[in-house]
């Protein structure tokens, strides 16, 4: 069983931070991250939180879809910068939309979260005859765990959210969802805490992160992201296809990871599908983690590139190391 869309809307903040705005922090140039990126600019919040721009994008999608909001059932939000420890970014929603019949929780697999998010709410449609709708969100806002310092990282990321309200269909869908936690080192932020006042003789573990990686912001190895990046892509859409009789060739549109250009051309062809079947948007949304996928296709949606009918794929890959890939009618 699947899923239908039966909308989708988005929040782009309106300030804009080109790469020349970049290079007055960090030594870098407009060509330098244009051409080994694809990125020219990135929007970035001008103070709203994550609640705020996932509450816009939410409301956005549930205009679109003409529904009540009290007829919304569950809200799953993706996101890894939310602006409380609790509640729940989903909660925050849930409260700004109204759609006060609905269960709320948010959702962490990094930059494949939307794929975990989505496939989550399919399976809850398909085994609870009473939910009607799900608002699926991803509000991310990765400017507030980027060092500005680092211009390997900084230079990559943007904020922004968007979200889809779906409802159970007979359509095509498949999922495939999986993580190599071996590799979580080569992309993480660590959570800034001070130990409680009654420790003594701290326990010392050892997760493979650098004892001296900067706390609350994204460290990465970019070389081990990207060799990963390009094999995750691929991998993560035959498992998803695996035994169910539709292949590559039959989808008509991929929508990836915003991650880098230059990752999504490498694993297009280790997919062995043109580069025209894939929806990017990256030059002027840079990477904005979960948020990426619905972005583009709203984007995709709106612009006419996308149409009912068509058989999309979404696929994600980040930090975890995650991956995750769902095919379906539009
Ligand atoms: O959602 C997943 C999030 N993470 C990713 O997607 C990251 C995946 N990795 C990447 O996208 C790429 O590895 C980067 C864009 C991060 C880096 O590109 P690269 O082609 O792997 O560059 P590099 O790290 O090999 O660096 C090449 C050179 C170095 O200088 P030297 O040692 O050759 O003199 C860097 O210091 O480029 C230098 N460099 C820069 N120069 C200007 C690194 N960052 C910059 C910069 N501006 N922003």
């Amino acid at each position: 069983m699947g899923i239908k869309i039966l909308s989708t809307g988005s929040y782009k903040p309106l300030l804009t931070v080109t790469n020349d705005d970049l290079a007055s922090c960090v030594e870098t140039n407009d060509e330098w991250i244009r051409t080994r990126t694809g990125i020219s600019e990135r929007h970035m919040t001008n103070g709203e939180p994550t609640w705020y721009m996932g509450a816009r994008a939410a409301e956005r999608a549930i205009d679109e879809a003409g529904i009540d909001p009290l007829d919304i059932g569950m809200i799953i939000c993706s996101t890894i910068t939310n602006d409380y420890f609790t509640p729940s970014c989903a909660a925050v929603i849930q409260r700004e939309t109204g759609a006060a019949n609905a269960a709320a929780f948010d959702l962490g697999a990094a930059c494949s979260g939307f794929v975990y998010s989505l496939d989550t709410a399919r399976r809850f449609l398909m085994t609870d005859d009473r939910l009607k709708y799900v608002l699926v969100v991803a509000a991310e806002q990765l400017s507030y765990i980027t060092d500005f310092t680092d211009r390997s990282s900084c230079i990559l990321f943007g904020d922004g959210a968007a979200a889809f309200i779906v409802e159970r269909s007979d359509a095509f869908c498949t999922s495939w969802l999986g993580c190599d936690g071996s590799g979580m080192n080569h992309l993480y932020a660590k959570v800034a805490h001070d130990p409680h006042p009654f420790v003594k003789d701290p326990v010392h573990t050892d997760d493979g992160t650098a004892d001296d990686a900067p706390v609350g912001v994204l460290v990465q190895d970019g070389k081990e992201v990207y060799k990963f990046a390009t094999k995750a892509l691929p991998h993560a859409v035959k498992m998803a296809l695996e035994g169910t009789g539709t292949g590559v060739e039959d989808i008509d549109i991929f929508v990836p990871h915003q991650a880098n250009i230059r990752i999504i051309e490498t694993a297009a062809k280790n997919l062995g599908v043109g580069l025209e079947k894939f929806y990017t948007n990256i030059g002027h949304t840079g990477n904005t983690s979960s948020a990426s996928i619905p972005l583009a296709f709203d984007e995709a949606v709106h612009t006419g590139a996308v149409k009912r009918g068509q058989k999309v794929c979404f696929v994600g890959f980040g930090a975890g190391l995650t991956l995750a890939a769902m095919v379906f009618d539009y």
